[in-house]
């Protein structure tokens, strides 16, 4: 493989995504914005190259000797001021793809998110699917990713509740959507980078089938032996309080068109190439098992 940039080492998935690579013993090198603390990435054996997506020079030093790339970073999350969709997700993407034609990289692994093609009404997904055709443009050999919704973060945004037994959701707790563990989406960007013959591709990923958020609920009962119950933000309350956020915080409007989306029912990932390219798809139930273990919540089930 050689070396790999990981862009975005600092963020959840970007950091599992390091630990996985170098576990299978690849050269990493991680791309730090100069505001972050590398030591963490520095201990764990990955090397460090300071830059940022909205600047292209810093990409191509970064890019010097590296024959893969993975990147998890975005920007519509705001994490700094100067982020946003337009000048991390669209520019800065453009950015790392030159950056990568240049440098003749021989793959790009980039992560999308479920439907991003068909997901119009939300800005920050459909982004990717330009981002996907601009790949495709460019002539970068490149693999997209497509996760369905991170259920660790999910349950780790609820926990003080479910520990209360009451699992607060934000979307339909009755429409089908596909949710994955964000450990097992590293897992798969990782592998990603050299299984072959996948050039081009958009792979969905997910467990095994789209599930409710109500059946979220029950497996988590499940596997703790203590009920949690699915309680929704009422329809009228998340329109009415989203809306009014949402006319001051851009990032609250986004969160809301992508609630609306998932609530739709169409995002749902198709797992067909998911199994036949990695050979693995999860269950819920063991990724909520492993949340859970993870939480301190106890393990009933396989115990
Ligand atoms: N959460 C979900 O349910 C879900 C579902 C499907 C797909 N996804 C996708 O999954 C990916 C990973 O998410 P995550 O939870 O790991 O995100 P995260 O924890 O918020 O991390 C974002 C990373 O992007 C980096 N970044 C932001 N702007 C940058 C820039 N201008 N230049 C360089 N790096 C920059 C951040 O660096 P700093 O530390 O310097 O800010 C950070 O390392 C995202 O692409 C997201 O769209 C998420």
């Amino acid at each position: 493989v050689g070396r790999v940039l990981v862009v975005g080492a600092t963020g959840l998935v970007g950091g599992k995504v390091v630990d996985e690579l170098l576990a299978e013993g690849a050269a990493v090198a991680a791309l730090v914005r100069p505001t972050a603390d590398p030591t963490p990435l520095r201990a764990r054996g990955a090397e460090v190259r300071t830059g940022d997506l909205r600047d292209r020079g810093s990409l191509d030093r970064a890019l010097d000797g590296v024959q893969a790339v993975v990147t998890t970073a975005y920007g519509y999350a705001r994490r700094q001021p100067g982020d946003s969709l337009a000048a991390v997700d669209a520019a800065g993407n453009s950015n790392l793809i030159a950056a990568a034609r240049r440098a003749g990289v021989r793959r790009l692994v980039f992560t999308s998110v479920l439907t991003a093609d068909r997901a119009v009404s939300v800005p920050h997904f459909y982004q990717k699917a330009r981002t996907e055709a601009e790949l495709e443009a460019s002539g970068v050999p490149f693999v997209a990713l497509r996760p369905g919704g991170f259920v660790d973060t999910l349950l780790d945004a609820s926990l003080p509740g479910i520990r209360r037994g009451v699992l607060r959701v934000p979307a339909d707790p009755d429409a089908p959507a596909s949710t994955i563990l964000s450990d097992d989406v590293a897992w798969f960007l990782a592998r990603a980078v050299s299984v072959p013959g996948i050039d081009g591709g958009r792979i969905d990923l997910g467990t095994e089938r789209p599930t409710t958020l109500r059946e979220v609920a029950a497996t988590l009962s499940r596997v703790t032996g203590r009920e949690v119950r699915v309680r929704p933000v009422p329809t009228l309350v998340r329109r009415v309080a989203f809306g009014a956020i949402g006319l001051f915080s851009p990032q609250m409007r986004d969160v809301m068109r992508a609630m609306a989306y998932v609530s739709s029912g169409q995002y749902v990932a198709d797992v067909t190439r998911q199994r036949e390219v990695f050979g693995r798809v999860p269950t819920l139930q063991d990724s909520v098992r492993r949340w859970a273990r993870r939480a301190g919540l106890g393990d009933p089930v396989g115990a």
